[in-house]
C-alpha cells in the first residue's frame, strides 16, 4: 500500500454554529495547509451525537460546515470534503481502537472531564470513546499531520499512542505517527466574557463568542462588550500575561489580520481599549462578513453542496477501505 508523506486530515463537527475559536484556530489554517499537503476535511457528525442533537438542526448543520469550508476557501475541487458517518470505515476502525486504547489513557483525557463535569455517572459511552473514533478518523487515511487547535493537543497526543501500540502488538509499521500543527496567533481563542474560558458552541452566553453567521452588527456589538480592564493597551508583550482578556483580544487581532503580536501591540500600545475595539470589530467584519455571505448563498443551492460531499464521500471510502482491509488482515479477521 502506498504510504503518503503529506496528507491532512482534521474533522469539524456540526453541533451548533461555528465560531470565530473554529475558524482561526483551525478552518483559517486549513485554507493555508491545502497548498501544500494533500487534503481530508470531514463534518464529524458521528462524534457530535455523543452529545444530544436534535435530528432537523443537525442535518442543516452538517451542510452548514460544509459551506464554511467553501466559503473559508477551501477548494472543494482539490480537496475531499466529506461526512463522517457516510465513510462506514471510521466507525468500523473506532472499535478496533476501543480495543487497543487502554482505560487509563482515556481517563485522563481533559475534554471528557471538562465536558462530563459532575454528571459522569449519565454522559454517553460515546463521549467517554470520543478520542479512539478521533484516532480512527486520521489513521484510516493514514494521515501524517493533523490541523487543529490548541484544546485537541491531547487527543492527538492519544492518536499518536494508538497508532504505537497498534503498531507495536501487531509488529507492523502500518499506521504513521501523526504529527499536530497548530500554529498562528490564535490557536486558543477565549470566551470574550471569562478570559480564563475558550470560547466554545456551548457557552451559555451569545456574548461570550463570535459566531459566523453573525451579522455586521451582531459582530461591534460583541466585540463592544467584550470584557476587558481599566487599564489602556499595554508596551510589550510580558505584560499581557496577567490580562487573559487583553491578551485575547489582541491575538484575535493580530490573527485576522495576518500579522503578530508584537506588530498589534506596537501598533496600538497606550491606547484606550474603545479605539482598539472599534478597530477589532471593523477588522473582524471586514473578515468575516464575506464568509457569512458566500456560507448564505452556499446554504441556497442545497443541491451543490450535496454534491461535493457525495464526490468526497467516494474519494474517501476508497483511500480508507484498503487501509480498513489491512487492518482487518493484520489482526486475524477474515476476509
Ligand atoms: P470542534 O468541532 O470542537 O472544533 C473544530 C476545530 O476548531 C478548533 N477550536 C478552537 N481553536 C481555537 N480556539 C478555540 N476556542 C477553539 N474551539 C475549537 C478545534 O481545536 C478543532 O480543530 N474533536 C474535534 C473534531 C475532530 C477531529 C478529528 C479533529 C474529530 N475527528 C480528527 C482533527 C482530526 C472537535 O471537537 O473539534
Amino acid at each position: 500500500m502506498e504510504k503518503p508523506t503529506k496528507r491532512i486530515l482534521s474533522g469539524v463537527q456540526p453541533s451548533g454554529d461555528l465560531h470565530l475559536g473554529n475558524y482561526l484556530g483551525a478552518i483559517k489554517n486549513f485554507v493555508t495547509l491545502q497548498k501544500e499537503y494533500e487534503c481530508f476535511f470531514c463534518v464529524v457528525d458521528l462524534h457530535a451525537i455523543t452529545v444530544w442533537q436534535d435530528p432537523k438542526v443537525l442535518v442543516n448543520k452538517t451542510r452548514e460546515v460544509t459551506a464554511a469550508f467553501i466559503a473559508s476557501g477551501i477548494d472543494p475541487k482539490k480537496n475531499n470534503i466529506f461526512v463522517q458517518s457516510q465513510v462506514p470505515q471510521h466507525a468500523q476502525l473506532a472499535w478496533i481502537f476501543n480495543c487497543v486504547a487502554r482505560m487509563g489513557w482515556l481517563n485522563r483525557m481533559t475534554q471528557f472531564k471538562d465536558k462530563a463535569g459532575k454528571n459522569s455517572e449519565n454522559v454517553s459511552v460515546g463521549l467517554f470513546s470520543y478520542p479512539t473514533l478521533m484516532a480512527a478518523d486520521i489513521l484510516i487515511y493514514l494521515a501524517t499531520h493533523v490541523p487543529v487547535g490548541d484544546d485537541q493537543k491531547q487527543h492527538l497526543e492519544l492518536t499518536r499512542d494508538i497508532a504505537q501500540k497498534f503498531n507495536n502488538d501487531f509488529n507492523t509499521e502500518l499506521f504513521p505517527i501523526p504529527e499536530p500543527l497548530i500554529f498562528g496567533e490564535a490557536t486558543r481563542v477565549m470566551s470574550l466574557r471569562d478570559g480564563s474560558k475558550k470560547m466554545s458552541k456551548s457557552d451559555p452566553s451569545d456574548y461570550s463568542r463570535i459566531m459566523l453567521t453573525d451579522k455586521a452588527e451582531d459582530i461591534s456589538q460583541k466585540i463592544k462588550k467584550a470584557k476587558t480592564d481599566a487599564e489602556p493597551l499595554p508596551q510589550n508583550k510580558e505584560s499581557i500575561k496577567e490580562r487573559p482578556e487583553v491578551e485575547n483580544l489582541i491575538s484575535i487581532y493580530a490573527s485576522l489580520q495576518d500579522i503578530s503580536i508584537d506588530q498589534v501591540i506596537s501598533e496600538f500600545s497606550g491606547k484606550e481599549f474603545s479605539v482598539f475595539k472599534k478597530n477589532l470589530a471593523d477588522l473582524a467584519v471586514s473578515k468575516l462578513e464575506p464568509i457569512t455571505s458566500e456560507m448564505n448563498k452556499l446554504m441556497d443551492d442545497r443541491s451543490y453542496i450535496d454534491s461535493i460531499l457525495n464526490k468526497g464521500k467516494d474519494k474517501a471510502i476508497s483511500v480508507a477501505e484498503p487501509v480498513l482491509t489491512k487492518t482487518k488482515e493484520i489482526i486475524g479477521f477474515l476476509p
